[in-house]
């Protein structure tokens, strides 16, 4: 088989760039490990960024988004019995944020190139990278006992963290960074009504609680947990008990209960790895660097790179011009670092760490304090989060 770019990893990464580019006539592939039903089977976060559902709208994606989503233009932060709301609308010039869930998004993305006729091909097994750093690089996979190539221009590796996009590059090239957190968070989605229209983010004594949702019927809830934990550990009730603990009293009060229809424990991650090309190989999106959820940056900074990259790879068959390949690993990286920085920032604010000096903790309480006090805070806060500018 040939193509223009051969994309390992059908996640949103690698499904929104071949829908963006297939719509200006540049022919993709998409080889995924695993079925269409296992890859949405997945629940997964559901904060857009406006430049994120920018681009969905740009690929033909926005439609359900635009009917089903909720656009929300403030979150708030629960810290005790306070809670205090950061208008994400006033303090960004009329910046919001689009609540949409990651699987919804991943079922548009997969009709959109069902609709197009896009070539997805699932169940590719041992994807192997080959000759990077050729002009003629191509892809290997098997399928039952059939081993089949790819050839092409430029290969996108889009397989997230557990990937083996990255893997291809050779270890003096790249340089990882990493920071693993003493925690991780146990994820409830049930079908009630949200507890509040807006995210609570709350910081606890006991530990981070997150409210959030899908819809106006379908809450998606959070708790800082051990890593020693595993989700049969945790009762319905034990759950919904330890939630309200964490949450105001008044907060509390209100949260409806209801049975889980998923529960899972995701431990918290920093990492990054320096540079995102090699050759003819670009990374992209969790291939690359992954975030701890607490600022609801990780597919938005997959996004990012899918821009940088989408507009680099047109500037290089629509007018010859390679200089987007050639900054694409520096400019996505500028980005990506300052998300790395919110996210660890939101994360260090709002959890409690085990063992930390009680120095360390009163420092924690005075950034809040501090963040509620002062109108530039908050405004820093809130332009990161609705997404800094590509
Ligand atoms: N060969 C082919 N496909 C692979 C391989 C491989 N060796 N390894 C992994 N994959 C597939 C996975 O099955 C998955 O469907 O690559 C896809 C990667 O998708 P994601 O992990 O969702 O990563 P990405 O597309 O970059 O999405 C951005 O940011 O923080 C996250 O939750 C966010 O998942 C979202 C991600
Ligand atoms: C989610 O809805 O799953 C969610 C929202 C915001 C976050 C993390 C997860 O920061």
């Amino acid at each position: 088989m040939k193509t223009q770019v051969g994309i390992v990893g059908g996640g949103p990464s690698g499904l929104l760039l071949s829908q963006l580019l297939h719509r200006r006539g540049i022919d993709s592939v998409v080889l995924e490990k695993h079925t269409r039903a296992h890859v949405l089977a997945r629940i997964r976060a559901g904060v857009l960024e406006q430049g994120f559902a920018d681009l969905l709208r740009l690929a033909g994606c926005g439609d359900r988004m635009d009917h089903q989503g909720e656009v929300h233009e403030g979150v708030n932060i629960a810290h005790g019995e306070d809670l205090h709301r950061v208008d994400l609308h006033g303090l960004t010039g009329g910046r919001t944020v689009m609540v949409y869930g990651q699987t919804e998004l991943t079922r548009d993305l997969y009709e959109a190139r069902d609709a197009m006729g896009g070539v997805v091909i699932h169940e590719a097994e041992d994807v192997q990278p080959h000759d990077l750093t050729s002009d003629t690089p191509y892809l290997t996979y098997r399928q039952g006992d059939e081993v089949r190539r790819v050839a092409c221009d430029f290969v996108v590796g889009a397989d997230g963290f557990h990937g083996v996009s990255r893997k291809s590059i050779p270890a003096d090239v790249l340089t990882e960074y990493e920071k693993v957190y003493p925690f991780g968070w146990l994820g409830v989605l049930s079908r009630t009504e949200p507890v509040a229209p807006e995210l609570i983010y709350a910081r606890h004594q006991r530990g981070f609680a997150l409210c959030s949702l899908r819809s106006r019927v379908l809450s998606r809830y959070y708790i800082q947990v051990p890593l020693t934990d595993r989700p049969g550990d945790w009762s319905d009730e034990a759950f919904w008990a330890e939630l309200k603990r964490r949450l105001p009293g008044h907060v509390a009060a209100r949260l409806q209960t209801g049975p889980s229809i998923e529960k899972s424990i995701a431990p918290l991650r920093s990492f990054v790895a320096e540079p995102m090309r090699y050759g003819r190989l670009f990374l992209a999106g969790d291939a690359a660097h992954i975030v701890p959820p607490t600022g609801a940056k990780g597919l938005n900074s997959a996004g990012s790179d899918i821009q940088y990259l989408y507009h680099a790879l047109l500037d290089h068959y629509e007018r010859g011009d390679d200089s987007g390949l050639y900054s694409y690993s520096q400019k996505a990286l500028a980005r990506i670092w300052k998300a790395q920085r919110f996210s660890w920032w939101m994360t260090s604010m709002l959890h409690v760490f085990p063992d930390s000096p009680a120095y360390d903790r009163r420092l924690q309480e005075t950034e809040l304090n501090y963040l509620f006090s002062s109108e530039a805070g908050l405004r820093s806060l809130a332009e990161n989060y609705v997404g800094l500018p590509y």
